[in-house]
């Protein structure tokens, strides 16, 4: 077979578009954004997106739905809920909750890849949140870290962690190994369905775990978007 009848490897891409795959967020400058969540709170958070680290650089629609959605129905329950952020970017989610909560019990955690370490701690401090935020790397499908399982994360948040197939099972197998940690944690889920292949990933979530499509005012709005929000609970 030569080079012209091969077909090419589906590399991917944030730029690399399949026909049933959904643009994603376009790429921006680096630049520092302030988001109030039409005023749930009190004072912007400031986020700084810069794309040099990965794609967790920048804002996904997701992180916004999930965040808004934290503030909106849980901020008494987040006061002392112990708080673990998967895939969290520059922070958007995590950083959220940090600044809406009047007060919050135990330290939560941003976590993301090494290159993502970096952004996530100019965000905690470009907040003046360095008292109630630290940032760990934890990568997927790893052991998890003796500070993450003395500190047993009862709520997990998770946004727009669903975009490269090679991935869902790291994903999952975190997910099920912090519910092994603390069976009666509550896993926050949003993401978006770019690609058919993101509904597999589903499919296994549903084989483990208990999904639950949970209720927002917004949904009609964000379900046109192709997002979905869910918790998962231990079976
Ligand atoms: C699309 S971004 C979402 C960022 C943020 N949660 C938001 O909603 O704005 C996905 C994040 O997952 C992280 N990620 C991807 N694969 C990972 C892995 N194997 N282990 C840990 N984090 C991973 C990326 O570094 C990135 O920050």
């Amino acid at each position: 077979m030569d080079d012209k009848e091969r077909s090419p490897s589906p590399e991917f891409s944030p730029l690399a578009f399949g026909e049933d795959l959904a643009p994603l967020p376009e790429y921006k400058a680096a630049g520092t954004t302030e988001v109030d969540f039409s005023g749930l709170l009190g004072e912007p958070l400031k986020l700084h997106e810069d794309l040099k680290s990965g794609c967790g650089g920048q804002l996904w629609p997701a992180g916004m739905v999930l965040a808004k959605h934290m503030l909106r129905y849980h901020r008494e329950r987040l006061q002392s809920a112990r708080i673990l952020e998967l895939g969290a970017g520059g922070g958007v989610v995590g950083l959220t909750v940090a600044k809406g909560c009047a007060r919050l019990d135990h330290p939560l955690y941003l976590t993301d890849m090494v290159e993502m370490e970096p952004l996530m701690r100019q965000n905690i401090s470009l907040n003046g949140l360095e008292d109630r935020v630290k940032a760990r790397v934890l990568n997927w499908g790893e052991p998890l870290s003796q500070e993450v399982l003395e500190h047993k994360p009862n709520i997990i948040l998770a946004a727009d962690c669903v975009y490269f197939e090679p991935a869902f099972p790291l994903l999952l197998q975190t997910l099920q190994d912090l519910l092994a940690v603390e069976p009666s944690a509550t896993i926050f889920f949003c993401f978006k369905k770019r690609r058919r292949a993101d509904m597999q990933f589903l499919k296994a979530a549903r084989k483990t775990f208990t999904v639950t499509e949970i209720e927002d005012e917004d949904r009609p709005v964000f379900s046109r978007d192709c997002l979905f929000l869910y918790t998962f609970t231990r079976k």
